[in-house]
């Protein structure tokens, strides 16, 4: 399985050079620096324990793991205004090309 968000250092284009060297193991695998965790959604491991200092991402996994139509649910409404002030931007810079417009997303996510 691929990681299910984008992060930065992420491990996803190593994995065909670093998976010839991961033993085979039974028992529970320990990643505590989760990231994106490509060596983990990669291995698909039956039991882990995953961990990583970014409360918001490791809030993120909970959610995922626990609450995942709430997720769902707000990352279809995030998508929806993203997509509703995408138009909007786009539809003024069409209007005034040469004039600087508010871009609304930027308001929103940042
Ligand atoms: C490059 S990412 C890990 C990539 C990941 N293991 C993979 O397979 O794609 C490094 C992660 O380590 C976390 N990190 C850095 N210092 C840490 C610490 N002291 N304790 C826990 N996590 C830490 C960062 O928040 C970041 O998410």
């Amino acid at each position: 399985m691929k990681p299910i968000i984008k992060y930065r250092g992420g491990k996803s284009k190593e994995i065909p050079h670093i998976m010839w060297h991961i033993p085979r193991f039974t028992g529970r695998y320990i990643e505590p620096f989760f990231g994106g965790g490509a060596l983990f959604f990669y291995l698909e491991p039956r039991q882990a324990i995953i961990n990583d200092i970014n409360t918001k991402l490791m809030n993120f996994y909970r959610g995922v793991r626990d609450d995942y139509s709430n997720l769902r649910r707000e990352l279809d409404e995030i998508e929806s205004l993203y997509t509703n002030h995408r138009q909007e931007f786009e539809a003024l810079k069409a209007l005034h090309p040469d004039e600087r417009v508010e871009d609304k997303i930027a308001h929103a996510t940042g």
